[in-house]
């Protein structure tokens, strides 16, 4: 296998040869990646998701740390905290059992109470995380007879969850052809859901909601929205996309994650009580998984404090245009973003690493995103802002991307184009 080309997606299941097999292959794949100083995943931190963290391996250093989705930087909140050790000194350790047979604690009603009522609905069902909350409610609402209509950029949870149903993408925010799959599939299946998120995790842009919803009713199909980037980020008052678009009373399916905006970790599922009821003893990752644990008594107050402390999404919108407008500036391609995440796309995965090892170099920690998350040609350094971060980080960001485009000339200033582009 060439190494240097490959992707994690062709270790999946190599032919002639069984889970050790793989294992070896794979491993030899990391080797040669990290002989030549690219493999920058799973990176020790020795610091919480502070702007600034040092990173195992790398003593007397810190690194202007791009990698965590703790958008208004609630994880480090004194009030977040004080609430988690609360939780924890109130109920204790753990939850010690799934929602349905023991484990359904005050906390958790009133975490389902408050996000229903942050998306001006009357009813929610948690999840121990976001991912679990996607997959398990699309595969609980969808099965043989039916369809899941999907934008190719959805996340994987909401791809998995689809395991058990049939399913059509249509090219990213291409509502042409979302319209010719809901015209095409009339008629041909039970129940039809088309999926989106609201922002979406790698192109970083937002869907287009007001025309997914004409589409929707029009053909009579369902809607999900996952919006776990957009919360707390998007909308007057941070409820995100629905918040945007003003669409609060129609998706059909609202789902979203306790581990970016809200600081800590969980997912919910926003629906009509009668779905909410339904999810709470059916959908598997919940009947048959522990609940979230009582330190998660911290998105009571983290869901207070989108509201009761704008200042953070104002902060953190400042930090979003410092950086994005600089690297702008500098040439560099930032793809569409419409968020707190912002891609450079390099357009190739060796050059893509080699751009993360210099950011490394100069004391930025940012991810580098290949295929299978994004099309090869589609490689990119991938940025998430915080409130947390200060002016000087973002410049410190800024100047590491001149030099490293000085050296390797990714911007256009130096005619750099996309592989296949
Ligand atoms: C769009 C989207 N949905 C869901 C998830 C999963 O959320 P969690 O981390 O809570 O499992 C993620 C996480 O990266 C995400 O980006």
């Amino acid at each position: 296998m060439d190494f240097e080309q490959a992707s994690f997606k062709d270790f999946e299941d190599i032919e002639g040869m069984d889970f050790y097999g793989w294992a070896e292959q794979f491993d030899q794949y990391v080797k040669n990646w990290d002989s030549r100083g690219h493999w920058n995943y799973r990176q020790e931190s020795l610091s919480g998701c502070l702007p600034e963290i040092e990173l195992a391996g790398h003593p007397g250093r810190s690194f202007v740390a791009m990698v965590f989705n703790d958008y208004l930087g609630f994880t480090q909140h004194p009030k977040v905290k004080a609430a988690a050790v609360a939780g924890i000194g109130r109920y204790g350790a753990g939850a010690a059992a799934s929602p349905a047979i023991g484990g359904h604690f005050s906390y958790h009603r009133e975490i389902e109470e408050k996000i229903a009522k942050f998306f001006q609905r009357d009813s929610a069902v948690l999840f121990t995380t976001g991912y679990t909350a996607n997959s398990a409610t699309i595969q609980s609402l969808l099965k043989i007879q039916d369809l899941a209509i999907v934008d190719m950029g959805i996340h994987a949870s909401m791809y998995e969850g689809c395991g058990h149903t049939n399913i059509k993408m249509f090219p990213h925010n291409d509502m042409n052809r979302l319209e010719r799959v809901l015209q095409e599939t009339q008629g041909k299946y039970r129940t039809r859901i088309v999926i989106v998120d609201g922002v979406y995790s790698q192109p970083a842009d937002m869907v287009k909601l007001d025309e997914v919803v004409k589409l929707a009713n029009h053909y009579g199909a369902y809607t999900a929205m996952d919006d776990a980037h957009g919360v707390g980020v998007i909308g007057k008052t941070g409820r995100g996309v629905i918040e945007w678009y003003d669409l609060f009373k129609d998706i059909d399916i609202i789902t979203g994650t306790f581990s970016k905006t809200f600081g800590h970790l969980g997912g919910y599922v926003v629906a009509e009580p009668k779905v909410v009821n339904y999810l709470k003893f059916q959908a598997r990752q919940h009947i048959f998984s522990v609940s979230a644990t009582p330190a998660s008594a911290c998105i009571l107050e983290s869901i207070d404090l989108i509201d009761k402390e704008p200042q953070w999404r104002s902060k953190l919108w400042e930090n979003i245009h410092r950086l994005k407008n600089g690297l702008d500036s500098l040439g560099l391609d930032t793809g569409n973003t419409q968020s707190a995440i912002i891609p450079v796309m390099t357009g190739k995965p060796d050059l893509n690493a080699e751009v993360c090892r210099l950011l490394m170099e100069a004391g930025i920690y940012a991810n580098q995103i290949g295929y299978p998350a994004v099309a090869r040609k589609n490689a990119r350094i991938r940025m998430s802002v915080m409130a947390t971060h200060t002016p000087e980080q973002m410049d410190k960001v800024l100047n590491a991307f001149e030099w490293v485009d000085n050296k390797l000339k990714i911007s256009k200033k130096h005619g750099h184009q996309k592989e296949n582009a």
